[in-house]
Parts: C-alpha cells; structure tokens; sequence
C-alpha cells in the first residue's frame, strides 16, 4: 500500500525520517506493509518542491544536504516549486503531513496553523513540535477527531522513547494515579556534570556544545521544556486540561555545585523532576522542579542526557521507562512510529 507524504519543513529530524524512508525502499528494512511516497518537501530556509506521483527521496536528501537547498533537485515534468507551507498542506495529494518545522515553543506557532489546516483539508499529521499538543490539544485533537484524521505526537516527549504510547496500549486496564519524571535532557545532562565537578556555567557550554539544549537554553534551565512535556502528559495520559502556564515551575538556574556536591555526600541527588498526581478528589496536581532525592531511588540512576519516566500504576505497581530524550535518529524514529500506527489504524478501518 502507497502511503503519499508530505514533508513541511526538511531540517535535521524530517531527514532522519527520510532515510529511514530510504532504508525502507532499500529493503534494508523492513515495509511494515506501506510504500512510503514523498510528495512534497516545502522548507522554509531550502524552499519547496511538489510532484504528485512522488519525489525521489535520495534525490531530495542530497539537495537538502550538500547544497542546503531544494532548488538543486533535478527538474523533471509536472514538478512544482515555490509553495509555501499552507499552500503545500493545502494543495498536496498526501494523506500525511509531516509537520517538523522550527516553531516557537511560546506560541506553537507555525505548528499549530499547519495542524489546524491540515486537519481542516482532512488530512493526518504527526508532528514532533511540542506546541500544538502543550497548547491546542483540545481544540486539535478535536478537530482531527471531527475530521476523521490521526494525528501523532510521540516524539513531543522523550522523543523515539514511547513515553505516550507505553501507558495506553501496554499498560491498558491499569489506571495511573502519579507520572513523575526526568523530561529535560539538558538539565540532566548538567546536574550529572556537577555532580563531577563542573560549575554551572561550564556545564551549559558543553549541552550546548553537545547540542542537546534548545537554540535559546532558558526554555530548558528554566524548566519550559519540562513544562510544556508535563502538560502533554497531563492532557493526553490522565485525561486533564492544564495549561502549561498553570503547571508550577522552577529551574535548576539556582542550583550551585555547592548544593550539588552537599546532597552528594549526603547520598541524595537533586535531579529536575515533573510531576503529575491525581489528588483525592480526581484533580490533577502538577509541578516541575529541582527535587532532592535518595541516592536509591530509581531516578538518582539516570545520568547525562538520558530521559525517565516512571508511571505508579493502580494494578501493576510502579513501572519505569528510560531512554534517549531527544537527537535526530530517536526523533526522526519517533515519527515513524507514528507512522505506523496511522498505516495499522487505516489499514484496521479499510478491511
Ligand atoms: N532541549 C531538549 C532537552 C530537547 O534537552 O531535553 C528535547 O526536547
């Protein structure tokens, strides 16, 4: 089966998904029973090409690559060039949108525009853009519902490691009274640096050096980026609407490697922590911030860039999850399993 796809922005993780596209074509992996076709690639720094029956991906990585730009992808006839991104969601014949372009965490934008008309144009999405989920959930994810299309976002937390997907369909049957977690690579990243020594300051540099920080690194030592992953799970996993902006929020920019190296020789650990808990009465407490925990407890475990979550579940008990938080295979991978998915439910509702 044909799946025709469109690319709207083409950096760093939408060519991830691209070459495992690639691998696919090449039987250097397996088809999960889809042909993957890429239709259109619009980019706003590379620009943007369209043919209906399909673009040789090869051919697109190597424009967007070595030249940066997808004018030097070869002309062929019927190919078109120019559209924007709204015109490519718009006019494309794909019937999914790859929606991986540079968006402004505070506003989701222009994520949540390509979401919206895409699903207007009932077309699916999956996006790795933090964004539309942290701050439009519910009008978008009723609006695909209405539309009849999927929309994924697996790769919005904890990127390729299935942090959404684990709970609802493996941990199905079990009702999850508290989530608590590592969600910021970064910030992880530099408490394990203090706790060998380094000063904050020198510890930033190298997250930013590793490149695991955000372009503007506040969003991640302020705690932003935790926070905007914390509602993610708050909306889709236990079912409550908070706005990120009502989630309690501290960084770690008022840690010292004095506070560090004290909670060190105490056996304890400060590591930035989110934290969703069902109150008494059903609501949803929720926080991110620095916390001190034992040197034994499963978190005090988890080192550098290295994401965790750990779900306590009503029947099956505390259950953890750790793995990569973000890079651009993981989260090129994160989309492919949403891919899939959308392929297993389409194929599900055709028989
Ligand atoms: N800057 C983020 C982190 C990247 O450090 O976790 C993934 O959202």
């Amino acid at each position: 089966m044909t799946m025709k796809v469109a690319f709207i922005g083409f950096g760093g993780v939408g060519q991830a998904l691209a070459e495992i596209f690639l691998k696919q074509q090449k039987g250097e992996k397996p088809s999960y029973g889809f042909e993957p076709e890429v239709v259109a690639v619009s980019d706003i720094m590379k620009g943007s090409v369209y043919h209906p029956d399909g673009l040789n991906i090869k051919e697109l990585l190597s424009a967007a690559r070595d030249s940066g730009s997808l004018a030097a992808y070869p002309d062929k006839e019927g190919l078109i060039r120019g559209w924007d991104s709204m015109e490519t969601i718009k006019n494309t014949n794909a019937d999914m949108i790859v929606e991986v372009t540079f968006t402004d965490v505070k506003t989701g934008q222009p994520a949540i525009d390509h979401c919206r008309t895409a699903f207007e144009h009932k077309k699916s999405v999956v996006t790795t853009n933090k964004g539309p989920v942290a701050l439009a959930y519910d009008e978008l994810s009723q609006l695909a519902e209405k539309n009849g299309v999927f929309w994924g976002f697996e790769g919005t937390v904890m990127s390729g490691t299935p942090a959404l997907r684990l709970p609802v369909m493996t941990l199905a049957g079990n009702e999850i009274t508290e989530i608590k977690g590592i969600l910021n690579g970064t910030t992880n990243y530099m408490i394990t640096e203090m706790e060998k020594g380094e000063t904050y300051q020198e510890a930033l540099a190298k997250a930013q050096r590793l490149g695991y920080a955000e372009a503007d690194p506040t969003s991640d030592v302020e705690g932003y980026d935790a926070r905007y992953k914390t509602a993610i799970l708050a909306n889709y996993l236990m079912g409550e609407k908070i706005a990120s902006e009502e989630i309690y929020c501290r960084g770690i920019n008022d840690l010292t490697l004095e506070m560090v190296q004290e909670a060190l020789a105490k056996k304890q650990k400060w590591r930035l922590l989110s934290r969703l808990t069902k109150r008494e009465d059903g609501s949803l407490e929720a926080s991110v911030q620095p916390e001190l925990i034992d040197g034994n407890d499963p978190l005090a475990g988890v080192n550098g860039p290295t994401n965790a979550i750990v779900y306590e579940c009503d029947l099956s008990g505390p259950i953890m999850l750790t793995g990569a938080g973000a890079g651009l295979i993981e989260t090129g991978y994160s989309l492919f399993i949403d891919i899939i998915h959308y392929h297993r439910q389409s194929a599900l509702t055709k028989l």
